[in-house]
């Protein structure tokens, strides 16, 4: 059998992956009609997506995808029907770089203005890019960027707001993440959902905050933590009675940024040889029992799941062995997949009574992105649909989507190499559905041979094939974070 691989030892094409990170400055709404197979007629809502739209500024290219400008777009189902819009986030620095067609701002991942370094010294300011996730909660569409405030959107035609302060719960130059999590039941609040998120305030000691926010957007409760040291941490996860972050051990070396050589996440170094910090915080407003466990961990930036067992907690989560310091001078579309390490689907257990933790590593396919169904978010779980790579083994770009079943029976996997380049998926239950699996997988893929995105839904019980595949006109770089919400706002 001949290889339909460009290349027999990869399943992809460096020069059509990078492809996916050009700037894309149309903004479009459109109902979508170049469909194979046909959409779900009980598919109603709406597919949020975030991620930077623009990587470039006037021409020059940024250092680093994180650093580029926020660009939401959505997807409403409605009877067997689509309709796709897309629009960047009118942010103060995108608004005003747009006019001056150059960089103005420096990036938190290395994108410097022009000007050497006599431009870019001492100059701290940060521009709130709102390019991470968006999430429909308190009847707010928000577009979320960890280190500042959410930026609300119209949902109807994802038209900028403004900086929301969620009512008061938020002061001017406070952040929120881009990584909320939605508890089901809260036991808290009469088993109504819940939203809780966290934000990290530097400084020695770093403070983690964390915000439990109602249904109304209504502040419900309020807490802060010390932890020792400096904390790169970007997401988190939660059970009925627990918030957990892992606290990677990092240096922060901060005077090549401030110095104006650097990007503030150039200067962030991890500690593979150091342990993680694991701390676990009560939800409960009546305790105050901190307990912080350690254990070698990796680095994490997204976490699957948690849930609670006995006196334990168990956290699901992509790790990885080391993760290479943001270099000045790679081109971040050069970057050798072949020489990193992959992230991997780990299993911790957090004993709280011995203060132990142990560890187990699921699978070794690389993966990102990891979504569970929403009523399992901080309970015992079956399935998680991630990111992944085509082959099982080593690092690569994502360019599948992996059913991962923990009873070992359903795995299933679903590569759209060589062409198609994937990210995160979104699960959505099918309503009145029992079984946890019964639902859709909602993906956007990259499609390299005609340079434009589809969004791909698969029936979520059978990945053999997807039930349709909606052709865009127009390619969407590839994205960060996305949310589903059952509500359509679109007459169409
Ligand atoms: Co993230």
């Amino acid at each position: 059998m001949t290889s339909i691989f460009p290349n027999k030892t990869k399943s992809y094409n460096q020069a059509a992956w990078q492809k996916g990170y050009e700037s894309q400055r149309q903004e479009l709404a459109y109902e979508v009609t170049d469909i194979d197979g046909e959409i779900p007629v009980e598919l109603m809502g709406t597919l949020f997506r975030n991620g930077p739209g623009l990587l470039d500024i006037g021409g020059m290219p940024i250092k680093h995808p994180f650093d580029g400008d926020g660009m939401v777009c959505s997807v409403s189902f409605q009877e067997g029907r689509a309709y796709f819009q897309n629009r960047f986030v009118q942010t103060a620095g995108f608004v005003a770089e747009q006019k001056a067609g150059q960089p103005i701002y420096r990036g938190v991942f290395g994108t410097q203005k022009p000007g050497g370094i006599f431009n870019n010294m001492f100059d701290l300011r940060l521009k709130n890019i709102a390019n991470t996730n968006v999430i429909y909660w308190g009847k707010k569409l928000l577009a979320l960027w960890e280190a500042a405030e959410p930026h609300s959107l119209n949902p109807e035609n994802l038209e900028t707001r403004g900086l929301d302060y969620l009512g008061e719960t938020l002061k001017p130059g406070d952040s929120f993440s881009a990584h909320p999590r939605i508890d089901p039941a809260s036991i808290w609040d009469g088993g109504e959902p819940c939203l809780v998120n966290f934000a990290v305030k530097p400084g020695l000691p770093t403070r983690l905050v964390i915000y439990e926010i109602s249904p109304a957007g209504k502040l419900l409760r309020y807490r802060e933590h010390e932890a020792k040291g400096f904390a790169f941490i970007h997401d988190f996860v939660i059970t009925p009675n627990y918030v957990i972050f892992f606290q990677a051990s990092v240096k922060f070396n901060p005077l090549p940024y401030v110095l104006g050589f650097k990007g503030a996440g150039e200067c962030v170094k991890f500690e593979a040889n150091k342990p993680t910090q694991m701390i676990v915080i009560p939800r409960d407003p009546a305790r105050n029992d901190v307990q912080t466990l350690e254990a070698e961990a990796g680095f994490v930036f997204h976490h699957a799941n948690a849930f609670e067992r006995d006196k334990q907690i168990i956290v699901d989560s992509v790790c990885y062995q080391s993760i290479p310091q943001v270099q000045a001078d790679v081109n971040y579309k050069n970057v050798d997949f072949d020489a990193l390490d992959p992230g991997q689907l780990w299993r911790f257990t957090l004993d709280l009574e011995t203060k132990k933790v142990t560890r187990e590593l699921l699978a070794t396919r690389c993966c990102e992105f990891p979504v569970v169904h929403p009523k399992h978010v901080g309970r015992d779980y079956r399935y998680a649909y991630i990111g992944a790579t085509h082959a099982k083994t080593g690092n690569a770009p994502l360019q599948a989507v992996w059913k991962v079943d923990h009873q070992g029976e359903d795995s299933q996997v679903y590569s759209f190499a060589p062409d198609g380049f994937t990210g995160e998926p979104i699960f959505v239950p099918r309503p009145g559905a029992t079984a946890e699996d019964e639902g859709w997988v909602l993906l956007m893929v990259y499609d390299s041979a005609q340079h434009r995105s589809d969004v791909v839904i698969f029936d979520a019980q059978n990945f053999a094939q997807p039930l349709a595949t909606l052709h865009l006109k127009q390619h969407i770089p590839y994205g960060l974070h996305g949310s589903w919400t059952p509500e359509v706002f679109v007459n169409f």
